[in-house]
């Protein structure tokens, strides 16, 4: 079976600031990511010696901790590379921005939504914006954990952690000023490009 490995930052530490503190990017991206990474691979090596007759399995123990690990790498390594160094000025534009006015009525419509979901996340979780490819969609999700609510078969375009580990050595239990202030470091050039592969 194939691992996983934890993606290096596509900039430094400190580029997003002040929206991100640099202490929070080295925690969230050296310790958190890394350990949906190794838990993620601590269950597929578990599933792949089942697969070989090497070891007895709690199957539903083990595909619950493949789920969770596996997602959480999957979202963090969507998340890193939706963001860029912040502009105050920043909204989306080419076919991102249409499809955004197309299905919300414009971008102050989206963003209502979409913190709307994010800040409201009841415990650990995520804000998506995801592209369903069976409706022909855009749909904004809340997701629970790494893994629970999600739209299956949907595709991930742009990602809001919304753990406190992505916020609160530096927003303190205000998930709410975090979310709004996020806005200018989406890189929209990136959510717009993974529209495009799959539209
Ligand atoms: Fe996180």
């Amino acid at each position: 079976m194939n691992r996983v490995s934890l993606p290096p930052l596509p900039y430094n530490y400190d580029a997003l600031e002040p929206v991100i503190s640099e202490t929070i990017m080295r925690l969230h991206h050296d310790k958190h990511h890394q350990g949906y990474v190794n838990k993620a691979n601590a269950a597929i090596d578990k599933l792949e010696k089942y697969r070989r007759g090497e070891l007895e399995l709690d199957i539903r123990a083990t595909l619950r901790d493949l789920s969770f690990n596996l997602n959480g790498h999957i979202l963090h390594s969507i998340f890193w590379p939706n963001m860029e160094p912040p502009t105050e000025d920043n909204t989306p534009g080419g076919l991102i921005g249409d499809k955004i006015d197309e299905f919300f009525g414009g971008f102050e419509a989206f963003k209502k939504e979409f913190e709307a979901a994010s800040k409201t996340v009841e415990g650990v979780g995520w804000g998506l914006l995801v592209w369903d490819p069976l409706s022909e969609q855009l749909l904004v999700v809340q997701v629970e954990k790494h893994n629970l609510m999600h739209i299956a078969g949907s595709e991930v375009l742009l990602a809001l952690d919304v753990w406190e580990h992505a916020y609160y050595l530096q927003y303190k239990n205000d998930r709410g000023s975090y979310v709004t202030n996020w806005w200018k470091v989406v890189n929209w050039d990136d959510v717009d490009n993974r529209l495009q592969k799959v539209i």
